[in-house]
Order: structure tokens, then C-alpha cells, then sequence
């Protein structure tokens, strides 16, 4: 790709999704925005590029930021964290709480908000079935699928035989030869689905959530967009209320009242205005 036509690229990414792509980027771009050009029978990068601009806000910027985005996700994907929420939730269950909102925000293809379904559905079992799952992503493509919840046999293989016989049924319902298997309905009930860009705070939701899963996006973004971001998630917390980051992201250069539990894991104060170190020795 020419250099100012990358550029523009870069910059489209940018202005839409807060996604910032490195020079080192530009192989990827070029053979991903190449397979666009030849789905829509286009020749040049510039005719792309015009294509694209034309349609700002429509749904080829969609395609294109599918085409950049990594959507990599597995079931139970650092598991560590996953043992934490359900900590977490039995402690609060056992003190009384009988509510729970988790928002997964960059949800993929649904295997990270179903594994925290899992593990709620686990944690609470006979205290309380009220428990809920806001599962975002910026991609409309990944959201789809996410909803169908049909994943291929070789996706299942973090989860055990039990919670496959559990929260699976095989279907037909995959395109491929290889069995597939839907989330049952029961599990699916408590999960979510809807688009929200993590890049244009403030965001359309109310809250409060007792805990955010916001892993391996940030990666992704800037000081900027990542500030804007982690404002709001903290809005969004309860009092309390704890963010779960990716194993590999951190949240220096950013500014907040997050104290930070773990390298991964922060909790909003319980009452503002008195340091956390306090607050987590009483509660
Ligand atoms: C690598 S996946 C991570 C999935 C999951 N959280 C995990 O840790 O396995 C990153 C996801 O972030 C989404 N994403 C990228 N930019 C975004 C934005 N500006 N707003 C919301 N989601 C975004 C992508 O579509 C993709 O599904």
C-alpha cells in the first residue's frame, strides 16, 4: 500500500474505532483490505479507499473494521480470572446480594460472556437465578454469531465433558462438516448481545455493574481513547465493583480512582473519598 494511502487508513481506523495501527500494521492491512477489494470486484486501493470514505458511518466502514480487527477469543481465556469472578460472587451471594450485572465489553464471537454465564450460573446455583451478561463489541459480524451461540467442536476444548453435556446441545445449525454445538437456552437467557464502540464515550448505558470483563482490546487503543474508556467504566461500577483488564494490558497513563488489586484486576472504592486500603480491610 502507498504510504499516504495507508496513512488514510490508519486515520480511518482511528476517527471510527480508537483502533491505532502501527506501521509494523501494514502487511496486514494491505492483504486484508485486499480481500475487501476483491469481494466488492475492486482493482485499486485508492478506488477502495474513495469507496470507503463515501460511505462513512455505513457498512463498509463495518467490513473494513472487521477486516483489521483481531477477534481472537477462547472459552475460559486466562483462566485466572475466571476463578476470581466466582470468588467474587459467592463471597457477595453469601453477605446477601441476589443480583448480578456483568457487562463483557469487546465480547467477540460470545466465548468470553458465556464462560462468565457459566461461571455465575455455577457460583449461584440455588441462591438465585438473577444474573446478567451486557455483551458488547464493535462489530456487527462477531455480534452475530456471539448471539446464534453455535460454536465448532474444536472451540469447546477448554471446557469439561460435564459443562459441555451441560450448557451444549449439537446441532445442525453450523455451515461447516464439522459438528456443532448451541448453547442452550437456559445458559443464553442471562447473555445480552449489543453493539457499542468502546472509542465514542459516554457510552448508552445506565448501570451500576457489579464487575466489567474489558480484556485484550485496550491493546488496541491509545492513552486517549483509553482514558475515555476507563471513565466510564467507572461510572459504570457499583461502589465496590471490580474491572478485570487483559493478562498482558495495564492501565498506566490512564488516570482514575481505580485502586489495583492484582496486575489485572482494580476495584472502585466502596465509599468515596476514603482510600481503599481502609475499605478493604473492613469489608
Ligand atoms: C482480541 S478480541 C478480545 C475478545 C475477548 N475480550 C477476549 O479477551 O478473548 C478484541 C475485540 O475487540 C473488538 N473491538 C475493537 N475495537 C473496538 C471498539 N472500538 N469498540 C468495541 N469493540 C472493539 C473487536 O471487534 C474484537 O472482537
Amino acid at each position: 500500500v502507498d504510504q499516504t494511502l495507508f496513512r488514510r487508513f490508519r486515520e480511518i481506523a482511528y476517527e471510527s474505532a480508537g483502533i491505532a495501527l502501527s506501521a509494523e500494521k501494514e502487511a496486514l492491512v494491505s492483504a486484508r483490505v485486499g480481500k475487501r477489494m476483491r469481494a466488492l470486484g475492486i482493482t485499486t486501493t485508492s478506488g477502495y479507499l474513495e469507496r470507503l470514505e463515501a460511505d462513512r458511518g455505513g457498512e463498509e466502514l463495518l467490513a473494513f473494521l472487521d477486516a483489521i480487527s483481531t477477534n481472537y477469543t477462547r472459552f475460559f481465556r486466562e483462566p485466572e480470572h475466571f476463578e476470581f469472578l466466582v470468588g467474587v460472587v459467592r463471597q457477595s451471594a453469601k453477605r446477601g446480594r441476589k443480583s448480578f450485572r456483568i457487562w463483557c465489553a469487546a465480547s467477540s464471537t460470545g466465548e468470553e460472556p458465556y464462560s462468565l454465564a457459566i461461571c455465575l450460573s455455577e457460583a449461584l446455583e440455588g441462591v438465585t437465578d438473577d444474573y446478567r451478561i451486557l455483551a458488547t463489541d464493535i462489530s456487527t459480524r462477531v455480534l452475530a454469531n456471539a448471539g446464534n451461540g453455535v460454536f465448532s467442536e474444536k472451540s469447546l476444548a477448554p471446557l469439561s465433558k460435564s459443562r459441555r453435556a451441560k450448557y451444549f446441545r449439537k446441532t445442525t445449525a453450523g455451515s461447516g462438516r464439522e459438528p456443532c454445538f448451541e448453547v442452550t437456552p437456559e445458559l443464553k437467557q442471562h447473555v445480552l448481545f449489543r453493539r457499542l464502540n468502546l472509542a465514542k464515550p459516554p457510552f448508552p448505558l445506565r448501570g451500576p455493574v457489579d464487575l466489567v470483563f474489558c480484556r485484550n482490546v485496550m491493546i488496541y487503543f491509545d492513552n486517549a481513547v483509553r482514558q475515555g474508556l476507563i471513565s466510564e467504566v467507572e461510572r459504570l461500577l457499583r461502589p465496590g465493583g471490580y474491572l478485570v483488564i487483559g493478562l498482558a494490558e495495564s492501565l498506566s497513563g490512564v488516570s482514575c480512582e481505580l485502586s489495583q488489586l492484582r496486575p489485572s484486576v482494580y476495584r472502585k472504592r466502596s465509599i468515596p473519598g476514603i482510600a481503599s486500603a481502609t475499605i478493604a480491610r473492613s469489608t
